[in-house]
Order: structure tokens, then sequence, then C-alpha cells
């Protein structure tokens, strides 16, 4: 469920209409709802009451301050993956005892600063970056609490590039090698151990590969436990996917997730850690954009809107669907109409829906992309000297630009001309 909705023949989010949105900042630009980002934090929070827990929101999916502010407020972690997310979450007012350091590849630098502002744990994926924390550590007097990202090879059935638990995946140590691994954390003096980490990838759409992971985590705590270490701390990852359609059947709920977590793992009494991106911010963001032009093809018409790959980068990268719906909703008994839909990049990757039947436009009219709010506006690039486009946060009948468009001068003055030419 979400809050963007038709009232009166407009597209609004929440009390706001979209068109107004549009004439005060231009098009394209990410809107995202306080109301549906509030919501989906609160469903997962609520499906883990009764354990210990913190929801660590994975802000790579959304992570402008604004966003983070908002949850934040109501009691979320963060879960970060480089020194400038860090940064940034950080910034946005979050506590370090709230945010969890992921990712395969932190440098020393990255390291240091986080050991150095305060970090809940970090999630090591490897040996090599073990010994480096624990050398950083030791170089600053403190200790950092950490878990060890485990590999447990499991299928995780959704899209290639996104799958990470398979034992081909780049991440995590593979769960057969879990006990040498933690032995030698144990021995380092700059760690501390304090539980085990999983995350086996993103849009998973059934609960089942959820099970046979934490099944295997369950497995894991008693075996490492009964070895001597302290493991209290389970953190689970991310990945429960979204509807990005109305028709298909919906994944599981946040509910279900959360009840299956119980059932795994509840008799171990760890606190339970969870690292949602997509679908606390997925559904809570459209991107809007204005047509162009229509122009009639061979035997079809392409729709060519001022949004491009370089904008929203998912149906270019993954063959993603999103739902493509017109501001101004259709008058009844409108004729449907089949398009391309497609950006003005140049080349042919530049397409967000081919014979996508859908209520008639013109140029001039807005549309919205639906389910944009993660994985949009952070893996946006300037891809044809197109400046990021602008982000606004709605709340109730209130909306704000919580980052503006760059201005083309903005754009090319960060370019600095050697002094030979
Ligand atoms: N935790 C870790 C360690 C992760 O690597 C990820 C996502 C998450 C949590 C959050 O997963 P989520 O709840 O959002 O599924 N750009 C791709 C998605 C990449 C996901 C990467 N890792 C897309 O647009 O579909």
């Amino acid at each position: 469920m979400d809050h963007f909705l038709y009232r009166d023949g407009a597209l609004f989010a929440e009390d706001v209409p979209v068109a107004e949105i549009s004439a005060e900042v231009g098009t394209p630009f990410y809107c995202y709802s306080t109301a549906t980002l509030e919501r989906h934090f609160r469903l997962f929070d609520e499906a883990l009451e009764g354990m210990e827990h913190l929801v660590c929101y994975a802000m790579k999916a959304a992570s402008n301050q604004a966003i983070l502010k908002t949850l934040a407020a109501l009691g979320a972690g963060m879960d970060v993956v480089s020194g400038g997310e860090y940064a940034r979450a950080i910034a946005a007012g979050v506590p370090g005892d709230r945010i969890v350091f992921s990712g395969v590849g932190k440098t020393d630098g990255e390291i240091r600063a986080a050991l150095s502002g305060g970090i809940r744990q970090f999630n090591v994926e490897s040996e090599p970056e073990m010994a480096v924390i624990n050398q950083v550590a030791v170089e600053l007097g403190v200790v950092a609490p950490i878990t060890v990202r485990v590999n447990p090879d499991v299928d995780a059935k959704t899209h290639a590039k996104i799958a990470t638990g398979k034992s081909e995946n780049k991440f995590g140590i593979p769960i057969s090698r879990a006990r040498e691994v933690y032995a030698h954390a144990a021995s380092l003096p700059g760690l501390k151990v304090i539980g085990i980490d999983v995350h086996i990838g993103s849009q998973l759409t059934q609960l089942e590969p959820f099970r046979q992971a934490y099944q295997k985590v369950a497995e894991l705590t008693e075996v490492l436990r009964a070895d001597g270490h302290d493991i209290h701390r389970l953190d689970l990852g991310g990945g429960l996917g979204i509807p990005y359609t109305r028709s298909n059947d919906a994944p599981p709920l946040p509910t279900e997730y959360g009840a299956l977590i119980k059932d795994t793992l509840g008799h171990l009494g760890c606190e339970i850690e969870i690292e949602p991106g997509r679908l606390i911010a997925g559904n809570a963001g459209i991107m809007v954009s204005k047509v162009i032009y229509v122009k009639e093809g061979e035997g079809r018409a392409f729709m060519i809107v001022d949004g491009a790959m370089n904008d929203l980068i998912r149906p270019a990268m993954y063959e993603a669907h999103h739902d493509i719906i017109p501001v101004a909703e259709a008058l009844p008994g409108e004729e449907k109409q089949t398009y391309d839909i497609v950006g003005p990049i140049c080349e042919s990757g530049d397409t967000f829906a081919k014979e996508r039947t859908m209520e008639p436009v013109s140029a001039g009219d807005l549309i919205a992309f639906r389910s944009a709010g993660a994985y949009g506006a952070v893996m946006a690039s300037e891809y044809n000297s197109r400046p990021l486009i602008p982000e606004v946060l709605v709340n109730g009948d209130q909306f704000a630009v919580i980052r503006r468009r760059p201005t083309l001068d903005e754009m090319i003055n960060r370019d600095t001309i050697p002094e030979w030419l």
C-alpha cells in the first residue's frame, strides 16, 4: 500500500497534487511519501515485536538525509556500505551505535572513520578484511564489535545480478569455513565477536530461501556457542521483495517474514537485526516525467519522455518493470494505446518499457513511474550531461525539495582544465 492515488482525476502524493509539484520544480523529479516510508518501517518494526530487535534501513536504496531523518525519528538504525553512506547517516543525526557497516571492500580509511565516529558493528566479509579491522582498532586503542557474514549457499530465486547467497557470489565467507574463521577472529585483540550476519539477495518473492538461510544460521549459532563464542546478535540482511505491478502475486508481507524469523531463530534468544531497503523506500517513491513527443514508428508508437536511463536505470540494467501511469487520470472509456516508452539518451538501452499498453498521452502530459523510490535516485548518473534530477518529500499537504536540481554551470564547473590547455 502506498500514498500515490488518484483523487478527482489527478494523481496525488498524499494530499498534494503531483502536477502542483511539477509546476514548481520542473520535470523529471523524484517524489517520496513520508506516510509510506513510515508505514513500511513500522510494518517491519511491528513484525519483530516480542524479540529484541533493530531495523537497520539499507540506505543504499534511497539515501537522501531527509529520508534518513524521517526513519531515524521512528527509531531506525542504518545499514551502510561505504564511508560516504556512513558520513551521510551521521550527518542526518543517526547515532553511531545504530549504524552497521556492511560491504565486501571496506578500506582502512572507511574503517578508521567508523571506529572513530562510533559504530554498532562491522559485518565482516573476509579474513583479509578482518585483519585490517583488527589492525586499525588496535592502532586506535579500541575494540571493534563484529559479526562475520556467512554465505549459506542458498538460491534466493531472484535476478542473477542481485542474488548474493550462492557460493559463486563474492559475498561473505563460506558457511563451511565459519568455525575456523570465528576461531581466528576470537584470537585477535582488536575484535569482539558478537554475532552472525547473512544476506542472500534482493527482491525475494518467496519465504523459502530465507527459511533455508535462517535455519543454517540457527545451526551455526549453536555450533559457535559450543565453541565458546558469545553469539548474541543475528543480522539477517534485507531482501524482502515488493509488488512492482498491481496484477502479479504479491510477495510475502513483513508480518509473515517476521513470523518466519521467530520460527527459525526465536529459540536462540538473540537480538535480531534486519536490513530492509527496497520494501521501505520502493513504493514510497515515484519518478515524474513529461512526455516530449509521441512519434509514430514502423508498426509502433514511441513515447519519448524527459526522464532517461541515467535517472532511473533499473529497466535498462535489470529488465525491471515499473508501472507507468498518467498524472492526469484517463477519462472513463478512453481507449488504451500501446507505446515503446523511451528516454532521450543516445542508445537503444534507454528504454523504460516495450509495447506497454496504457492510457493515451500526448506531448506535454506528465507520467509517473511507480515503485521508483528504491534504487532510483541513488543509481542516477549525469550520462549525456544530464544534471541529477531533484528529489521532493511530501508530508500530508506539504512538500519540500530535499535535493535541488543543480544548474548546468554547477555541473560543468566541476571539471578543471589543466594549465597546458
Ligand atoms: N543488506 C545488504 C548487505 C545488501 O547488500 C542489500 C542490498 C540490502 C541489505 C538491502 O536489500 P533490499 O531490502 O533492498 O532488497 N540495485 C538493485 C538492488 C541491489 C541490492 C543490493 N543489496 C535493484 O535496483 O534492484
